[in-house]
C-alpha cells in the first residue's frame, strides 16, 4: 500500500539528502544508513547517475524505503516513479508537481519557504512540508512563528541543519523530523567509507528534541 507523507516523516529524526555521483556505491551506502538506523532515504535528482542510484537501491535495498530529492518538474516524479523511488522531496511547490505525484501514487514533501507557498501546498491537501532553506530562510524562529496560523501542519525543516542545531528544530512541535546532507559527506562517499556513514546515521537515529 502508498506511502503517506506522514509515514516518511515519522520513521527516524533525520532524513538523509543524499547526492550520489557513482551507482556502485548507492547499494551499500544504504545498506550502512540502514544499519545504522535511518531507512527513508532521499536521492537527489542532481547526478546523471541519480535515477539508476534509486533503481539499484529500490531493487537490492527492501529494508530502506527510497524517496526522489530535487524533484523540480511533474517529468522528474514519473521518471522516479519508473526507477522504484517511493516519495518526492521537491525544493519548492506548483500543483503541476502536486498532480503528478497523486498521479503516480506517491507521498510529496513540498518545499515551502513563504505563508502563501504554505497555503498553496495546503489548498492541494499536502500539510507536511518540507521548510527549505531552514536556517536561511528563517531557522526555527519562522517555524515558531508558523506555528501560530498553521499549527496543524508539521515540516521537516532542511538546508543548513547539522547534529549541532538539529536538536533545537526536533524540539519545535511543528517539527517531524529534518534534513540533511551530513550523513553522507562526499569523501565518505568516494572513498567506500561505509563505517562512517553508519556511525553518521547512528547518530543521527539518536537525536533527540533539545531545547535551547
Ligand atoms: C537540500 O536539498 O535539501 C539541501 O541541499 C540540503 O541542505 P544541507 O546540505 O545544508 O543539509
Amino acid at each position: 500500500f502508498p506511502l503517506t507523507a506522514a509515514d516518511v516523516v515519522d520513521d527516524a529524526p533525520v532524513i538523509p539528502v543524499i547526492v550520489l555521483e557513482e551507482v556502485a556505491r548507492a547499494v551499500p551506502m544504504a545498506r550502512a544508513l540502514v544499519a545504522g538506523g535511518i531507512r527513508m532515504l532521499e536521492v537527489t535528482l542532481r547526478t546523471p547517475a541519480a535515477l539508476e542510484c534509486i533503481r539499484a537501491i529500490a531493487r537490492e535495498v527492501p529494508e530502506a524505503v527510497v524517496g526522489a530529492g530535487t524533484a523540480r518538474r511533474s517529468a522528474d516524479v514519473q521518471a522516479a516513479a519508473r526507477a522504484g523511488a517511493r516519495f518526492i522531496v521537491s525544493p519548492g511547490y506548483h500543483p503541476e508537481l502536486g498532480r503528478a505525484c497523486r498521479g503516480e501514487g506517491l507521498a510529496l514533501l513540498p518545499g515551502v519557504a513563504t505563508a502563501s507557498e504554505i497555503m498553496a501546498a495546503g489548498e492541494d491537501g499536502f500539510e507536511v512540508l518540507k521548510f527549505f532553506p531552514a536556517s536561511a530562510a528563517g531557522g526555527a524562529a519562522l517555524l515558531q512563528a508558523w506555528s501560530g496560523p498553521f499549527g496543524d501542519v508539521r515540516f521537516c525543516p532542511t538546508g543548513g541543519i547539522h547534529p549541532g542545531n538539529a536538536g533545537q528544530y526536533l524540539a519545535l512541535p511543528n517539527v517531524a523530523c529534518v534534513g540533511g546532507s551530513w550523513l553522507t559527506p562526499a569523501r565518505a562517499l568516494a572513498q567506500g567509507d561505509w563505517p562512517a556513514i553508519e556511525a553518521l546515521a547512528r547518530e543521527a537515529a539518536a537525536l533527540r528534541p533539545q531545547p535551547r
